[in-house]
């Protein structure tokens, strides 16, 4: 398999706040390794298995996303790799070593805004740092430096909610990547925004991603959006007990023009073969929604 996109940015390395792996470290760990993952939890009729006996390996520097119809558990998957949640069973490793508590290797956008209302533009974007005892001149200068590449300069001062849905993302964006963790977890980050303003957004992930070193885990239940952004789907089966049913290479060209790529042959291929997959879930997802 060809190996990951990586276009090589020493302006944009040299903004880096922390190393991401290493190259040999990148060549002989997966940057996320799960093994039997199980996750049950509680409900009024019992406990409900959300997902089963999930194996994913996700290659160091990658681009890969989940897919699955609503409700067959890719958040919790989500919330293993962050650590936020114990695997009733199986193993997590995030390059390479056993996952203990939070993980310290990944930053998190959720879906829903995560800023502190009560903090500027520039406050926001340094809390990662700030949670990492950086707080000095150069940390600043990091965070106007991000400021800038998310498309807000001059907003430095304003508070959340004098921007729009758009400028929130972004600054949820510098926020996330400005720890620069080696792994980036996103959870249907672009759902709630208008299509111009997510196609604009899903280009700016790609250029910031592109070149970092960083690996992004990427839920999201649009396939299109999944097609155009990956070098990998991973399709989850509806649940209960989910798991993964295919992966897919995305063999698209990079760098990717998002306004035009669903015009391309190649794009069409791709989409029918995972949507033939995708749909029997989906349309399983709907026949025990009724049940
Ligand atoms: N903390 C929880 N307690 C009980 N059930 C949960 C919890 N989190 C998720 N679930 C259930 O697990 C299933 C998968 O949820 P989730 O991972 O959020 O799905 P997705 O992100 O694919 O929409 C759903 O049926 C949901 O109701
Ligand atoms: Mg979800």
């Amino acid at each position: 398999m060809p190996e990951c996109y990586q276009e090589p940015d020493d302006a944009r390395k040299s903004v880096s706040a922390a190393p991401a792996p290493s190259p040999a470290e990148s060549r002989q760990t997966a940057a996320v390794s799960l093994r039997g993952l199980t996750q049950r939890f509680r409900s009024n009729s019992g406990a409900y298995t959300a997902v089963q006996n999930i194996d994913l390996d996700v290659r160091p520097g990658c681009f890969l996303s989940l897919v699955g119809p609503s409700g067959c558990g890719k958040s919790t998957v989500l919330n293993v790799v962050a650590g936020l949640m114990t695997p009733s069973e199986g193993t997590v490793e995030v390059f390479g070593e056993p996952l203990r508590g939070v993980n310290r290797r990944a930053s998190y956008m959720f879906q829903q805004d995560a800023l502190l209302p009560w903090k500027t533009v520039l406050e926001n974007v340094l809390l990662g740092l700030t949670f990492q005892n950086r707080d000095g001149a150069e940390a600043h200068e990091l965070g106007r430096v991000w400021v800038r590449r998310v498309g807000l300069s001059g907003f430095e001062h304003a508070y959340p909610h004098q921007l729009s849905g758009g400028m929130r993302r972004r600054v949820a964006m510098a926020q996330s990547w400005i720890v620069n963790p080696g792994l980036v977890l996103m959870d249907e980050p672009f759902g709630a925004l208008d299509v111009h303003t997510r196609q604009r957004m899903e280009g700016e992930v790609l250029d910031l991603w592109a070149g970092s070193g960083n690996t992004v885990l990427f839920i999201t239940h649009d396939l299109e959006e999944a097609i155009a952004l990956s070098d990998e789907v991973a399709v989850m089966s509806a649940g209960p007990a989910s798991r993964i049913v295919a992966r897919h290479h995305i063999d698209l060209a990079r760098p990717r023009n998002l306004l035009d790529i669903k015009t391309e042959p190649r794009f069409g291929e791709l989409y029918r073969t995972i949507w033939s997959d995708l749909r029997e879930e989906v349309l399983k997802s709907y026949a025990r929604d009724r049940e």
